[in-house]
């Protein structure tokens, strides 16, 4: 019996399959995740009596949060493949090349598969984004990253599949043998959107026919982190002096936050950079300056980043967004750490707030089709995935410009890794 895995490393839910002699199943890495079978994609470090402790997925986010975010948390790790200055960091004296730190993470989902199937596995079909960057040598230079991390984690046999293409499998799994069609594949998810134009219904092909089915790939680095961000700057920073405006004491101009100042603050993960002295003088020195109301604000800001509580302020404007993707209104509520935010954000907001960046996923549509010389009416389906695309403004692209009746979804969280499994029955 030869098992190949599949894994899906997502910016924030990894999911594992296996391909049993052809037959794919999903692995629940994670039972405790109340959202699907995936991985939560965090790392999270806690010294203990001593000893340093490491978490993974779920059990890592409820630790974080007991500890009342002590300790080393890191999110999005996908994310820095492509940051050349990301080299190594420093957990508690040991220090963890990125490699080494996804490794961590790869050999949890091993293990936990082997236990799931009772027997090892040493091939793997990885997903990957269509553009990690827009520079060709980051982007070789993540792939080559991420093979790096599965070799440590055990894995000898390294493929790699893109992600939207492994979706695209997916779905064409689900069709009667032999139904052709053209079918466009969104998969948003939270670092990125990822599209395929595909001609789906050839299940028999080998790999080369099945590359010649890929009519088009298309990507750009904008997903679920990117609208969370959104939120945070047009409703939440208020409260943490993004628009405090002091004389400055030289002359009668008026200063604030610097741009860096600002720029982190929208960025959970970049919170904990603003300890910089001359960030913290900055906030210190505004603080000085602006008037009696806004000092509170300032106060805050200071309290955020001493008290590093920005991952669970995060968690609130994540789950308001993920409402209004049901609701027309949703309420921003953070009651913690002396502040108390209570802020409601109706879903034409929300839209508004992120109508530029959803121009930007149309343009690469328009970019992905023309690359397939096909317009929209060329395309028989629409297939959407990834967690973004619960978002209402985002399938409204497809309902406008394809027809409502032609958009299909299955789960959100697993497609690409059940599509990565189907693809390790081409790789024999
Ligand atoms: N109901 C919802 N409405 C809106 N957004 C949602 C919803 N559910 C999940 N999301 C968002 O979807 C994203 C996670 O989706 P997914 O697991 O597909 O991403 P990923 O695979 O980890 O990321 P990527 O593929 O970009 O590396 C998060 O940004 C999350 O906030
Ligand atoms: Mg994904």
């Amino acid at each position: 019996m030869s098992a190949i895995f599949g894994i899906d490393f997502g910016t924030s839910n990894s999911a594992l399959s296996v391909n049993i002699d052809g037959k794919v199943r999903m692995l629940d890495v994670d039972s405790e995740n109340p959202i699907s079978n995936s991985l939560k994609s965090i790392l999270y470090f806690l010294k203990e009596n001593g000893r340093t402790k490491s978490y993974v997925g779920y059990e890592g986010v409820k630790a974080y949060i007991e500890n009342e975010a002590d300790g080393r948390y890191m999110q999005s790790i996908k994310t820095f493949l492509p940051d050349l200055a990301f080299e190594k960091t420093n957990v508690y004296g040991k220090s963890y090349t990125l490699e080494e730190l996804i490794a961590l993470f790869f050999k949890v989902m091993k293990q936990r598969g082997q236990e799931i199937i009772k027997q090892e596995v040493s091939d793997l079909v990885l997903g990957r984004p269509v553009i990690f960057s827009e520079d060709r040598n980051r982007d070789r230079i993540a792939q080559e990253r991420l093979t790096r991390a599965a070799q440590i984690a055990g894995f000898k046999n390294i493929s790699f599949q893109l992600e939207p293409i492994a979706a695209a499998l997916a779905y064409e799994n689900s069709l009667e043998p032999g139904k052709e069609q053209i079918v466009l594949v969104g998969d948003f998810g939270a670092g990125s959107s990822d599209f395929t134009i595909y001609k789906a219904g050839n299940n028999g092909g080998g790999r080369a026919a099945r590359d010649r089915d890929i009519l088009s790939v298309g990507g750009v680095y904008i997903g679920g982190d990117v609208f969370d961000s959104e939120i945070m700057r047009e409703k939440v920073a208020d409260h943490y002096g993004k628009n405090v405006q002091a004389k400055s004491m030289w002359s009668d101009n008026l200063f604030g936050l610097s741009p860096l100042v600002i720029r982190k603050l929208m960025q959970w993960h970049l919170i904990p950079q603003l300890r910089l002295p001359r960030t913290l003088d900055n906030i210190k020195e505004l603080k000085v300056r602006a008037k009696f109301k806004d000092k509170k604000l300032l106060e805050n800001l200071e309290n955020l980043i001493q008290a590093n509580y920005g991952y669970l302020l995060f968690r609130s404007i994540e789950k308001t967004k993920c409402e209004l993707s049901d609701k027309k209104e949703s309420i921003i509520n953070f009651k913690d750490y002396g502040i108390n935010i209570h802020e409601l954000l109706s879903r034409h907001e929300f839209e508004g707030f992120i109508n530029e960046k959803v121009s930007l996923l149309n343009a690469c549509i328009d970019s992905t089709l023309a690359a397939a010389s096909l317009t929209c009416s060329d395309i028989d389906v629409v297939f959407l995935t990834g967690g973004s695309s619960y978002i209402p403004l985002i399938r409204q692209i497809f309902e406008t410009r394809i027809g409502k009746d032609k958009i299909r979804s299955a789960d959100a969280f697993t497609s690409v890794a059940y599509g990565l499994g189907l693809q390790g029955a081409l790789m024999n």
